[in-house]
């Protein structure tokens, strides 16, 4: 029962004071493109600069990071997992990707 209240305090700490400060910082530190790019950190690597034989975003210039996604898309370029992955982001989105990787600070 000492368990059970202590689990039960803590559970009521976690939600009024753990939880809005995590969501607070959250919203601070994360901006929506930044989740995006989170998917595309999973194979090119910490902040796209490429990781195994996948290649680094970096090496590419904007306007071909947005033509290359819409080729993947289209199927003018080949891919092996390109092609239906870049099919899931609109042309918007794309743009601003790109315009994240080579400004991510903006
Ligand atoms: C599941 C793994 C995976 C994910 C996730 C992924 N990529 Fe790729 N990407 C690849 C691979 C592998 C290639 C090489 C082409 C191919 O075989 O598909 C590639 C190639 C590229 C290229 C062409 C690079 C060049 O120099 O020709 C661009 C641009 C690119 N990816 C952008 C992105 C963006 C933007 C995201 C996130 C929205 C992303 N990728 C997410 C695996 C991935």
């Amino acid at each position: 029962m000492i368990l059970y209240r202590n689990g039960m305090r803590f559970i009521m700490f976690y939600f009024l004071l753990v939880l809005p400060s995590m969501a607070w910082s959250e919203m601070k530190a994360i901006s929506q493109i930044e989740v995006l790019m989170m998917s595309c950190y999973t194979c090119h690597g910490q902040n796209a600069k490429g990781s195994g034989k996948v290649p680094s975003l970096h090496d590419i210039d904007l306007t071909d990071i947005i033509e290359t996604m819409n080729d993947f898309k289209t199927g003018h370029e080949k891919s092996t997992i390109m092609g239906p992955y870049a099919k899931a982001y609109s042309d918007q989105e794309i743009e601003a990707l790109a315009n994240f990787i080579k400004n991510p600070k903006d």
